[in-house]
């Protein structure tokens, strides 16, 4: 009987000591074991207690096992919350970092050249219309004024499709398909994309233009400068210089080329315009009265101009992009930069 108080004073000793779940789980086995624990073994030598100390024996026994029990649970749960802390304690979350924000997307540097060349049209009075990447020879070729050998056919690197259509070398085509299912008057541009044989830093096979045509009852060549100095200059600058020289395309007569007092280096020279001065932006004319006549409509009475104009060009030059596969390769970074 002795013992077992001596038993109780060694268990709380013991108890004492325990800092972590490997000494809490050797106690709980040196005293509650099946096998060897002092619990089991004390009550499997109840034999050897005279029989009248058996009861109280028994009962003492018992008593220290619930000790035993609630100390090891206590302790148990002591360190449970002290574990509990520790991984709290470690996964904490520093709520004063800056916080990491979802990528935004942005628009494609041509399509935001769209977006705003339509805009200025739009305050001109004009509409947009658009058609087919892949077109008959008669609305790219036939009906613009070239004819099957005409050598102007040879400078546009067709793609051509099977059963005899081709990839639209211009946006030209647009212009026919509008004067054939309407009349004048009409303003319309055709922004889309256009394809030619043809790869390079300023060439790609792919590339955009934007067709602009206005017919009407006395259009005239002034309206064709007028027009474009206006446009040009809200799409560059205000003091941007408009230069119209003399040009040949089959379907527009008379035919100009357009140039603008250089982006870069507002007309004093330098290497992106070949120290000229001035940069190539767009081919235009007045319609040629034979295409008028192709599509039903009377140049006696009617007359209109034509222009067209590559997008990539002016999204290269308005980003300062010097590559013109950088637009088309996908570049997630591109887009960033050019968000900027
Ligand atoms: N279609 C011509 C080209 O792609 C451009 C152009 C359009 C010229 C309209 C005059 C009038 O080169």
């Amino acid at each position: 009987m002795e013992n077992l108080d001596e038993l109780r004073e060694r268990f709380r000793r013991q108890a004492e000591s325990v800092a972590d779940r490997d000494s809490w789980e050797a106690l709980r086995l040196d005293w509650l074991g099946r096998k060897k624990g002092v619990v089991r073994s004390l009550l499997s030598r109840i034999g050897e207690i005279a029989a009248e100390q058996r009861r109280e024996f028994g009962q003492r026994v018992n008593e220290l096992r619930r000790e035993v029990e609630s100390g090891l649970e206590e302790i148990g749960d002591r360190l449970t919350a002290r574990e509990r802390e520790a991984s709290l304690v470690a996964r904490r979350v520093d709520v004063t970092l800056p916080g990491r924000r979802p990528r935004q997307g942005s628009l494609h540097p041509v399509t935001r050249v769209i977006a705003e060349i339509e805009t200025i049209f739009a305050e001109l009075g004009f509409s947009v219309a658009e058609g087919p990447e892949v077109e008959t020879d008669f609305h790219n070729f036939e009906a613009l004024n070239m004819p099957p050998d005409h050598p102007a056919r040879d400078t546009q690197d067709t793609f051509f499709v099977e059963g005899g259509q081709v990839l639209r070398t211009h946006t030209s085509p647009v212009q026919i398909r509008t004067m054939l299912a309407r009349k004048p008057p009409i303003r319309i541009i055709c922004p889309g994309r256009v394809y030619r044989h043809d790869n390079d830093l300023r060439h790609s096979p792919m590339f955009h233009q934007i067709e602009g045509l206005a017919v009407g009852e006395g259009i005239t060549f002034g309206h064709l400068k007028g027009t474009l100095e206006a446009f040009l200059q809200r799409l560059f600058s205000p003091d941007t210089g408009v230069r119209l020289r003399p040009s040949f395309f089959p379907f527009t007569e008379p035919s100009a080329e357009v140039d603008i007092t250089c982006p870069f280096c507002h007309g004093s020279g330098c290497a992106t315009c070949s120290q000229s001065g001035w940069m190539e932006i767009l081919g235009s004319g007045m319609v040629d009265p034979r295409v008028l006549r192709n599509c039903g409509i009377d140049p006696d009475r009617y007359s209109g101009f034509a222009f067209g104009l590559g997008i990539d060009r002016v999204a290269m030059i308005r980003y300062g992009i010097p590559n013109i596969r950088l637009l088309f390769d996908n570049d997630e970074r591109l887009l960033r930069q050019v968000r900027r």
